[in-house]
């Protein structure tokens, strides 16, 4: 059987070795998917030592995506214009990187959630390496403006800056402001931004919001809980990160494998195993 596997650090409560399971069986595939803890200082060794024993191709999630980045013999285009990479497949002539979480976002805002994000107002919060990865998918979806607000509005800046030929092509606007200058009543809202991992509520005010907005943390479980509670609270739809993760997953393993999986009974499965 092939192997593959999820590297990071921690890794322990990663949900992809399930759902990496679940469309090995929908479409007959025959791999099995582990879970590697890599040391702080060793992720190339364990990348090394896992091709060594086999293995075809890896996820990578916090805090390796920019080594993997760095590895990777060539990458596609959205892995370069994200600057990190979540998806390595070892070929025999080099590894090349991938980056499907920001197809996974679009493809979990517009499927899953029945939101079309062509004409829509976009807010984009943060502009670490989640809002990074993300850009660029959610230019391609066509909205009519995405703001990227940031703490620290340097980061927001060079992140729109290194999109603006993307954004100007495809006529969708780009702008950077802080967390203050967020602009109001916006359709979509994404926390991009760790501060989730604090439980904390929203970096952003309400004020962004109006009713019938979407509302979504990259992040899932308690971790999430502050903004979905802020969120719903203020007359948003709140959405965890779950339906991106399988979204992303179901890029990656197309990427591996050459075959798109059916995520809508998956994400209804990992849903039920983590509620
Ligand atoms: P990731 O890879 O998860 O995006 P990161 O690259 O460290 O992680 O980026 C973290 C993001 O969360 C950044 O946008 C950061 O803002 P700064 O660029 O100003 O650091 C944001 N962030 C972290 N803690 C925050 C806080 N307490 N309030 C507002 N934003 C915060």
């Amino acid at each position: 059987k092939d192997r593959y596997a999820v590297v990071g650090n921690p890794v322990e409560h990663s949900r992809s070795p399930a759902i990496h399971a679940m469309f090995a069986q929908q479409t007959g595939q025959s791999l099995v998917y582990e879970r590697l803890l890599a040391p702080l200082d060793g992720f190339e060794a364990t990348l090394r030592t896992f091709v060594a024993a086999g293995a075809k191709g890896c996820n990578i999630t916090v805090p390796f995506k920019f080594d993997a980045f760095a590895l990777a013999a060539t990458r596609t285009e959205r892995a370069q214009l994200g600057g990190a990479v979540n998806t390595l497949r070892f070929d025999a002539d080099g590894w090349v990187g991938d980056n499907t979480d920001g197809a996974g976002l679009v493809n979990d805002l517009q499927k899953n959630a029945g939101r079309p994000l062509a004409g829509l107002q976009v807010l984009l919060v943060g502009a670490g390496g989640a809002s990074a990865g993300a850009l660029g998918a959610l230019i391609h979806a066509g909205p009519a403006r995405i703001t990227v607000v940031n703490r620290t509005l340097d980061k927001a800046e060079a992140l729109v800056a290194g999109h603006a030929h993307l954004g100007q092509a495809l006529h969708v606007g780009l702008a950077a402001a802080t967390l203050a200058d967020a602009p109001a009543a916006q359709d979509i809202v994404i926390n991009a931004t760790s501060t989730s991992l604090a439980g904390a509520a929203s970096p952003v005010d309400a004020r962004v919001l109006k009713p019938g907005s979407l509302a979504l943390d990259m992040m899932y479980g308690p971790k999430a809980q502050g903004f979905l509670d802020w969120a719903a609270a203020h007359g948003a739809e709140p959405r965890d990160g779950l339906g991106m993760l399988v979204e992303q997953a179901a890029e990656a393993f197309l990427f591996w494998r050459g075959v798109r999986p059916d995520t809508a009974p998956v994400l209804k499965a990992v849903r039920q195993a983590i509620e």
